[in-house]
């Protein structure tokens, strides 16, 4: 686990260590989290030094869970990537993978499944997944007491949550945990209870999904702000 100080420092050493990752790989494939805490992430790889530091050529752009909406629509993981990073450093469109939100959820989960399928011509293993918690311990839309948590075949599917936007299509756990690396990005005092909660408190998989990502045989690293740490009791 990596503590910083806030929230821009944690954005900092989140774009240093991603590029540190990619850098040199022939071939570089990430998940991207959804929601607001990665949103300044995204915009600083858009910007210098990142932005120049990379080769985009070679970074594919999968999703580690999408709303089941249109790709222009506010809530749209996407939209948001569209907003931050992509269009503005030379990714191929190629490169691009999103899960398309527009589509009958089940069916859009099948699609995503099938580019997966056809791009790593076995089980996606991405290089590296980005995933932030929500303050129910949801990661990607793995959320409290969904079927999707049982799920062990396939690679992603819909499932209903109680919230704004019902339908999201979300990756399983046999790909998230098998990751080369997993990389959890946790900003802000609201995260505090849950993240003393997922990290030092007793299993609770099916309450607290997060503490459902142990990635086989892949790193797992916790990027958190001080706020966020708040409750942790400091390790020896
Ligand atoms: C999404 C994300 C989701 C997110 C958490 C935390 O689609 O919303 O993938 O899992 O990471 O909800 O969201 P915040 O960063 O907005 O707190």
């Amino acid at each position: 686990m990596r503590i910083l100080p806030d929230a821009n420092a944690l954005t900092w050493a989140a774009a240093e260590y991603m590029v540190a990752l990619a850098a040199n790989q022939e071939r570089f494939t990430i998940a991207l989290a959804g929601g607001a805490t990665p949103r300044a992430l995204y915009q600083l790889l858009a910007a210098d030094p990142f932005a120049t530091a990379l080769d985009w050529s070679r970074v594919h752009l999968f999703w580690g869970d999408e709303r089941c909406v249109p790709p222009d629509h506010p809530d749209s993981n996407y939209r948001m990537l569209s907003e931050t990073l992509i269009g503005r450093v030379p990714l191929p469109t190629g490169n691009i993978h999103r899960i398309l939100g527009e589509l009958e959820p089940s069916k859009g989960a099948y699609d995503y499944e099938k580019s997966m399928a056809d791009f790593f011509e076995n089980r996606p293993q991405f290089d590296l997944v980005l995933l932030g918690m929500g303050d129910d311990g949801h990661t990607a839309s793995l959320f409290p007491y969904t079927s999707a948590l049982a799920e062990t075949s396939r690679w992603a599917v819909a499932t209903e949550v109680n919230n704004a936007i019902r339908w999201r299509i979300t990756l399983t756990l046999p790909v998230l945990n098998t990751a080369r690396r997993v990389l959890f990005l946790v900003s802000g005092s609201g995260k505090a209870a849950r993240l003393r909660d997922v990290l030092q408190g007793p299993l609770d998989p099916q309450r607290m999904p997060a503490q459902l990502i142990q990635p086989l045989s892949g790193e797992i690293l916790w990027m958190v702000d001080a706020a966020a740490a708040e409750l942790l009791t400091p390790s020896d």
